[in-house]
C-alpha cells in the first residue's frame, strides 16, 4: 500500500515536472516585431479578404492577425506563440483594437498546432524553422492556401531565391522588397499547390476521330514537368504552371506537316482535371473542353532499391515515411506526397533528394535531380 502511494506520488510529480518543462520550452526564435508597413504588404500580397482564416505562427504581440481582421476584413485570425507574455500582450492589443470576437491567441508550440482550417499562414521565424515547418504546411493546408514569410524563404541551402539549381528548395511564387522604418525587408509568398504527379489520360475529338493522350507529370513543390504520348510519339510539355489547383501547360507537335500548339488549362480536383484546350494551328484549331483523369495509384508500402528502402504508411489520416536500414527504422521528416509523386530528403547534409512518380508497383524518378532512381514495392 505504502509503495503504491509512493508510486502515485512519484508519477504525479514526474507529470508536473514534464508539464512545467513543456511550458518552459524556450522559443525557437526571439521576439522581433514585423514593422506595420511590412505587415500591410504581407496581407496585401496574400489578398486577405472576408473568407480567410489567418494564422500567424509565432504571433508576437498579435499585430498580424489583428490587422488581418481589422484592416483586411478577414473572417478570423489565430495567433500562436509559445511565450505567455506575448499572448497576454496580443489579447490586450486585440481588446484595444475591438476585435476580440474575431481573433484568438493560443499559447502553444507552433509545431504542435493544428493549422488545417487556415487559408493564410504568416511567418516571421528563421530559415531553419521554416524548413522544419515546410512538411507540416504541405500536410495540413489545402491546395490554394497562401503562405507568406517576412525576411526568410524556404530554401535553406539555395544561393539566392529562385535558384533552379537548388532542388530541395521550395521557391517562392513572389518576392517583394518593402522599405521599413530602418531597413529594406523581404516578403516571400507561396501558394500551396495541388498534388498533380501521376499518369493522366484524356482524348480529344478531331475530324479524324478521337485522339488519345497519356501524360506523365512529375512535381517538385509547385514546379511541374512531364511528357505526353500520343500517336506513338512522346513530347515534353512546356510552360507548365501550377498555382494552387490551377494547372496549365502546352504541347507542340508536328501534325500532318503543320506545327500545332495545344494550350491546356484546367482546375485539378482530386484525380480529375476540368478545363479547356486551345488548339493553335493545324486543321483542328479552336477551343474545346478538356477533361483528364489520373490513373489509380497507391503510395503505401515498402519500396526497395539498391541503396536502401523506405516504408510509406498512413497514420491518423496522414502519410508518413521512414527509411529502413537493416533493422533500423528512421522517420523521414522532410517527406512530401504530391498525388502519385513522392519527394524526400534522406540526408540533408549530403543533399540526397529523392523524387519520383509511383506507377503501379514501381517508383521512377531521380536522386538529386540527375541520377536515375527506381524503387520496387516489396
Ligand atoms: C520574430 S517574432 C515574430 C512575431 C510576429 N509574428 C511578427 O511578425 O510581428 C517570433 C515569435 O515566435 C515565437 N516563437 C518562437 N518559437 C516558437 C514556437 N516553437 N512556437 C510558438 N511560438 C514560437 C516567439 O516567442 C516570437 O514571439
Amino acid at each position: 500500500m505504502k509503495s503504491l502511494r509512493w508510486f502515485c506520488w512519484f508519477s504525479v510529480s514526474l507529470l508536473a515536472v514534464a508539464v512545467l518543462m513543456a511550458q518552459q520550452r524556450p522559443p525557437d526564435v526571439p521576439y522581433v516585431p514585423t514593422p506595420h508597413e511590412v505587415v500591410r504588404e504581407m496581407l496585401k500580397v496574400t489578398q486577405v479578404g472576408k473568407d480567410d482564416v489567418v494564422y500567424d505562427l509565432g504571433c508576437g504581440d498579435g499585430r498580424i492577425v489583428i490587422a488581418a481582421v481589422k484592416d483586411f476584413g478577414a473572417k478570423r485570425g489565430v495567433g500562436v506563440d509559445i511565450d505567455p507574455e506575448r499572448i497576454r500582450e496580443s489579447n490586450e492589443n486585440a481588446r484595444k483594437a475591438g476585435v476580440t470576437d474575431r481573433v484568438k491567441f493560443l499559447q502553444q508550440d507552433l509545431f504542435e498546432t493544428d493549422i488545417r482550417e487556415a487559408t493564410v499562414v504568416t511567418l516571421y521565424l528563421l530559415p531553419s524553422i521554416n524548413i522544419r515547418l515546410r512538411p507540416k504546411l504541405f500536410r495540413e493546408l489545402r491546395p490554394g492556401s497562401r503562405v507568406v514569410s517576412h525576411d526568410f524563404d524556404m530554401c535553406e541551402d539555395c544561393e539566392g531565391e529562385g535558384s533552379e539549381k537548388c532542388i530541395s528548395g521550395w521557391h517562392p511564387d513572389k518576392v517583394l522588397r518593402v522599405r521599413g522604418p530602418y531597413r529594406e525587408h523581404t516578403v516571400y509568398y507561396w501558394v500551396i499547390p495541388a498534388g498533380v504527379a501521376g499518369v493522366w489520360r484524356w482524348s480529344v475529338q478531331t475530324a479524324k476521330g478521337e485522339r488519345q493522350y497519356v501524360m506523365t507529370l512529375r512535381q517538385r513543390f509547385q514546379k511541374v514537368s512531364g511528357t505526353i504520348s500520343t500517336d506513338g510519339r512522346e513530347s515534353p510539355i512546356t510552360d507548365a504552371r501550377l498555382v494552387g489547383t490551377q494547372l496549365s501547360f502546352a504541347l507542340t507537335q508536328e501534325i500532318g506537316g503543320q506545327k500545332v500548339t495545344m494550350k491546356f488549362s484546367g482546375r485539378v480536383n482530386g484525380d480529375t482535371i476540368n478545363g479547356t484546350v486551345d488548339i493553335q494551328g493545324g486543321q483542328f484549331a479552336g477551343k474545346r473542353d478538356w477533361v483528364a483523369k489520373r490513373d489509380k495509384f497507391n503510395l503505401i508500402g515498402t519500396w526497395q532499391w539498391k541503396g536502401g528502402s523506405i516504408r510509406i504508411e498512413q497514420r491518423k489520416g496522414e502519410l508518413t515515411a521512414s527509411y529502413i536500414d537493416g533493422g533500423k527504422v528512421t522517420p523521414i521528416s522532410d517527406f512530401y506526397a504530391w498525388g502519385a509523386g513522392v519527394h524526400f530528403t534522406l540526408d540533408r547534409a549530403r543533399e540526397d533528394v529523392y523524387e519520383g512518380v509511383v506507377i503501379g508497383d514501381q517508383i521512377v524518378g531521380t536522386i538529386n535531380g540527375t541520377t536515375r532512381w527506381e524503387a520496387q514495392r516489396k
